[in-house]
């Protein structure tokens, strides 16, 4: 029977870094048959983060956020999904506030303060979360393994993909002054030679993710 899969793009742009990795993604899952919801967080309908408002911790709401926005449907989809697949840029040393306020949505709702039982979440899914940056791979690994171990406790097992020193803008002679922080060939060979491994390998975990 095929699975659901769904598959946020925390980033605002479309066609670039985080957006193709993506779409590598969904090509894996749907490689795999299953289906896919792809969501880009920026073509949203208004939204924000968790509002505080505790409905999450009524015993009639509990584990689901009340909130009617523009994410209310991406939490449901996510509700009845095998797999979650979450891309996100790197904006000052951390996830994009896209990202950010989808997390709070996503992972207040399942904590209910009770030490005999933290997580309400009793359906676990398999998670992917995807980190594009222009620092190198590997620099960020630390946050996100805070991440991945939020998740691994609220939603499921979670893999995380760094990919590094990306091209920050389709075409560097455009640029109306020199960007003297980046060694521009260098991102420019890495957007030829290395990125395009990075997209094979980023589907083969999206092919992959739903395995046991
Ligand atoms: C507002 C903003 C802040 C950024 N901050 C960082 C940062 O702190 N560290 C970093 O490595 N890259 C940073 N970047 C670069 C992006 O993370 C990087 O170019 C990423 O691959 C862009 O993804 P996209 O092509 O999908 O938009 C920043 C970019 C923007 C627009």
């Amino acid at each position: 029977m095929s699975k659901k899969v769904v598959i946020i793009n925390a980033g605002p742009r479309k066609n670039m870094n985080t957006d193709t990795l993506l779409q590598y993604a969904k090509e894996g899952v749907l490689e795999s048959n299953h289906d896919v919801i792809y969501y880009d967080l920026y073509r949203l309908e208004k939204y924000t983060g968790c509002i505080s408002c505790f409905s999450c911790k009524k015993e009639k709401l509990k584990g689901s956020c009340i909130v009617k926005d523009g994410l209310h449907q991406v939490l449901q989809d996510i509700k009845t999904a095998d797999g979650l697949i979450i891309g996100t840029p790197n904006y000052f040393g951390d996830v994009t506030s896209a990202f950010r306020a989808l997390y709070e949505r996503l992972v207040f709702p399942y904590l209910t303060y009770n030490a005999a039982k933290p997580n309400c979440n009793d359906k676990r899914i398999k998670v992917l979360l995807l980190m594009t940056s222009n620092a190198q791979e590997g620099y960020y690994a630390s946050l996100m393994e805070n991440y991945q171990r939020v998740f691994e406790r609220f939603i499921g097992d979670t893999k995380v993909y760094l990919c590094g020193n990306t091209k920050q803008v389709k075409d560097y002679s455009k640029l109306d002054w020199e960007w003297t922080y980046f060694d521009i060939p260098e991102k420019e060979r890495r957007h030829e030679e290395v990125f395009p491994k990075q997209c094979l390998e980023v589907k083969e975990l999206g092919r992959t993710l739903l395995e046991e």
